[in-house]
């Protein structure tokens, strides 16, 4: 698939395992979360343009570079939350604009609830963020409400992908690049990505 990077690091790819560990806490899968979207970002960002700044050392003037673009940070709610931390600390200076959605049950429609964004945001590049890529109902809600403000350049960042959702992004945005840690099989009859690694939201928060 064309529009998916799997980042096949051993770091991200070592800890994922132990994310889909059904005996691994709250509390450590909130960390491997963290700790694997930090990983994530910096490899999706070694390309990011950058410019040259000059700052005075103790010693004497020095030529340094810093990011040229701007970043927004787009976490979908709830899940995402934790991904957007982990990244936060690699990337401080971003803007985060948050974005509410749940999946319907029933028809696994997604339903968007929230939304408080920074101003200027189609200047910036920004990086949507959820754990979970499944239907892909609710990466296409968020990018289509990004595209409806003018955004051009984005990008999506899950762990987990099934082709079901790749597709589908593929489908309506084949310009919007996606970064996942692992492409898995397939998604089950209740939408569920198997192998998987659960409900993302539920084993972060315990509300199971
Ligand atoms: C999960 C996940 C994604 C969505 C993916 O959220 O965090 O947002 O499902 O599924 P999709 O690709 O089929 O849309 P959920 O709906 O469980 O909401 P929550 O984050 O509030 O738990
Ligand atoms: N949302 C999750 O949290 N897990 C899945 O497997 C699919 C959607």
């Amino acid at each position: 698939m064309a529009n998916l990077t799997v980042l096949r690091h051993p770091l991200i790819q070592e800890k994922l395992t132990y994310l889909r560990d059904k005996r691994t806490t709250s509390r450590t899968f909130r960390s491997l979360v963290k700790e694997i979207a930090g990983l994530m970002v910096y490899e999706i960002t070694k390309d990011l343009p950058i410019r040259e700044v000059e700052v005075e050392t103790p010693l004497a003037k020095a030529v340094g570079k810093e990011v040229a673009k701007e970043i927004t940070l787009v976490p979908i709610i709830r899940a995402g939350i934790e991904m957007m931390s982990g990244m936060l600390h690699l990337i401080p200076h971003a803007r985060v604009g948050h974005m509410g959605i749940y999946r319907d049950e029933e028809s696994l429609r997604p339903i968007q609830y929230y939304e408080k964004f920074p101003p200027n945001l189609k200047e910036t590049k920004v990086f949507v963020i959820d754990p979970m890529l499944a239907t892909g109902g609710s990466a296409l809600g968020a990018i289509e409400f990004l595209k409806e403000r003018e955004v051009e350049d984005i990008s999506f960042i899950c762990l987990l992908a099934a082709p079901e959702g790749v597709e589908a992004v593929y489908e309506k945005h084949p310009e919007v690049p996606i970064f996942a840690a692992a492409l898995d099989e397939r998604l089950n009859e209740r939408g569920y990505i198997v192998p998987g690694l659960g409900d993302a939201g539920d084993r972060l928060y315990r509300t199971i």
